[in-house]
């Protein structure tokens, strides 16, 4: 009769094994795209469904009042506003970024330019126009857009331009380069281009992760690839250099190629148009990084995990729910 205690302390020493160790995860922030809001439908869900998968709690930051400060505030103040992340206390022990679109360079801007800040651990960038773009993104043909364009047309480059409307600050014609170096007001500076400012480089270089996630057809980024650091040669429309290639990268300017070279970047390839991601990449690209537990991080050795994930894909397709979804529609 000895036997059934120990047969259930047995039990209950296997169930324990097999809990999951209770550990704490930093928060992580998220901060949308141009035209989009902390209260729209797309980003609240997204926000949510990261939350509750990863275990982490999310917030999303806004900049301004929402969409329209996004196109016309000025990037340098944009990048201001969320120092806010300071007086968060949620945030003190450290936080993760996940950015949306031009979001993505509000993150690095409070990465790279704020002082005193709490580390930021992993970066997860979703379409960032990190290194320029070549054209407005589309706008739509609506009033507003087409004073834009034609102000833009005009003088991106001017101090008008550069005050009051936000993508100026990072677009960067690859035949005018001098006037981009001259006159851009925040992706320059950003990307240490003229002063190699080491603090921005050394704040970057701290992160434990990168994750730089492309989307195959976008069609919002000229050219896609600068979700990869990728970008037009100076002088020249014809081709596009692979991050790698970049002076940005060999002369190593904000930290990129020291993070690579330690295998701190992944360069991540989705199908889909502009944030179009699917719930299932969300899954497998963004939750694992979210989810502060040192035994999940290293996706590639834990076969369980990789198990679980294609257990639910397997559910998910067989309801027809899962991929597919887009959740995200910054653009309209
Ligand atoms: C997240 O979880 C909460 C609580 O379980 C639930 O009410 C909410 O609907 C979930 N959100 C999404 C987007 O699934
Ligand atoms: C670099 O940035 C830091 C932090 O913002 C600032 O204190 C310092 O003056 C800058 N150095 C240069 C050379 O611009
Ligand atoms: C992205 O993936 C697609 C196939 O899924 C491939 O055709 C394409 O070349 C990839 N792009 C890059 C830059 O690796």
């Amino acid at each position: 009769m000895a036997s059934k205690p120990l047969l259930t302390i047995f039990i209950i020493t296997i169930l324990m094994a097999l809990m999951p160790k209770a550990t704490f995860s930093i928060p992580f922030v998220v901060f949308h795209g141009i035209s989009d809001s902390c209260d729209n439908k797309g980003v609240t869900k997204f926000t949510e469904l990261l939350t509750n998968w990863s275990g982490s709690q999310g917030y999303c930051i806004e900049i301004g009042n929402g969409g329209w400060d996004s196109w016309f505030m000025p990037f340098t103040e944009q990048v201001t506003l969320p120092i806010s992340v300071k007086e968060m206390s949620e945030l003190s022990e450290g936080f993760n970024i996940v950015g949306l679109s031009q979001g993505n360079l509000v993150g690095r801007g409070v990465l790279e330019f704020c002082d005193g800040a709490p580390p930021v651990k992993n970066f997860i960038s979703l379409a960032g126009p990190h290194a320029g773009i070549a054209s407005v993104p589309l706008c739509g043909s609506g009033f507003l857009c087409i004073l834009v364009d034609s102000i833009l047309d005009l003088a991106i480059y001017s101090d008008f331009v550069q005050e009051n409307l936000a993508p100026a600050g990072y677009i960067k014609i690859p035949t005018d380069i001098d006037g981009y170096l001259k006159g851009c007001k925040f992706l320059p500076k950003l990307n240490n281009e003229i002063v190699r400012n080491s603090t921005y480089k050394e704040r970057f270089t701290s992160l434990e992760n990168l994750v730089l996630i492309m989307f195959e057809d976008d069609s919002v980024l000229v050219p896609r690839e600068t979700s990869w650091f990728g970008y037009f040669p100076d002088g020249s429309w014809d081709t596009v250099l692979p991050a790698q290639e970049t002076k940005l990268y060999i002369e190593d300017w904000i930290g990129l190629k020291t993070l690579d070279e330690a295998g701190k970047v992944k360069f991540i390839n989705v199908s889909g148009n502009h944030l179009e991601i699917s719930q299932s990449a969300m899954r497998e690209y963004i939750v694992p990084y979210l989810v502060d537990d040192e035994s999940i991080k290293p996706r590639r050795t834990d076969s369980s995990l990789i198990w679980l994930s294609s257990l639910w894909n397997f559910f998910g397709e067989l309801l027809g729910v899962t991929d597919k979804c887009p959740l995200l529609h910054t653009m309209s």
